[in-house]
């Protein structure tokens, strides 16, 4: 795996999903299916998006008692997807099992990466709301060392945070950021965003990238861009 462009699929229905995936006819990029689609038609979207030949990042986000998430991820070892994730704040023991349920039999596995705080989340909501009374760098930096001592391959964070993330974890701990907007664009929810150029230099390992893709009026343009601001 190196540096990639993921593309946030977020459609509710395999048919928009696929008539948005047929207007790439030489390149096959990444794809994140997250919970909308995956709640809408089921693991059989997986298996067909992979039998196209695209790489699949499963953004369900998985935060129950450890218990519960090792059973859920034993569901998903049998999908064969190249990533999935689950939140960090549910603590190093759930990742530890989490690991546990998706290392399939004969000792492979999906890379399994942390959610640390959403990229939707601003620090004054997180010490207001959420009483995490820390900048929110700090926490994404602690959140993202209980996901390396747990033996995790790396953490959804924004670009902003990446290099915090290296410097604590390693370079080689990657660093998956959505909160992609192109310059001047509406943020929509996002709080902590960048530019895809401004992710490459901050040292962002991929770049999750939903609306400024899929809601523009030519996505392959939009795509290719993304891809060289960030991959050059
Ligand atoms: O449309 P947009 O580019 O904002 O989409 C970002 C995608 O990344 C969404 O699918 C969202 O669920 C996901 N995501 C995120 N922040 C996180 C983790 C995932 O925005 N921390």
């Amino acid at each position: 795996m190196g540096k990639d462009v993921i593309i946030a699929c977020d459609f509710d229905s395999k048919e928009a999903t696929l008539s948005f995936l047929d207007n790439f006819k030489s390149e096959k990029p990444f794809v994140k299916i997250g919970m909308e689609l995956f709640y809408a038609e089921g693991p059989s979207i997986v298996h067909e998006i992979k039998s196209r030949g695209h790489k699949i990042f499963l953004d369900l986000k998985l935060h129950d008692i450890p218990n519960t998430v090792k059973k859920a991820m034993s569901v998903l070892s049998g999908m064969d997807v190249d990533i999935c994730n689950l939140h960090a704040a549910g603590t190093i023991d759930m990742m530890r099992a989490a690991i546990e349920g998706l290392t399939r039999l004969d000792g492979t596995r999906p890379l399994l990466i942390a959610v640390t705080q959403l990229t939707s989340t601003s620090e004054q909501r997180m010490r207001e709301e959420l009483l995490i009374n820390e900048s929110l760098e700090n926490v994404v930096m602690r959140y993202a060392q209980n996901a390396k001592e747990a033996g995790l391959d790396g953490v959804v964070c924004s670009p902003l945070e990446s290099g915090a993330v290296h410097s604590s974890c390693g370079g080689d701990f990657l660093t998956v950021t959505p909160g992609i907007r192109f310059s001047g664009a509406d943020k929509g929810d996002q709080v902590r965003v960048t530019t895809p150029e401004t992710a490459r230099q901050l040292g962002s390992d991929y770049i999750v990238v939903g609306r400024p893709i899929t809601a523009a009026s030519a996505p392959v343009a939009a795509y290719e861009r993304c891809v060289n601001e960030f991959v050059g």
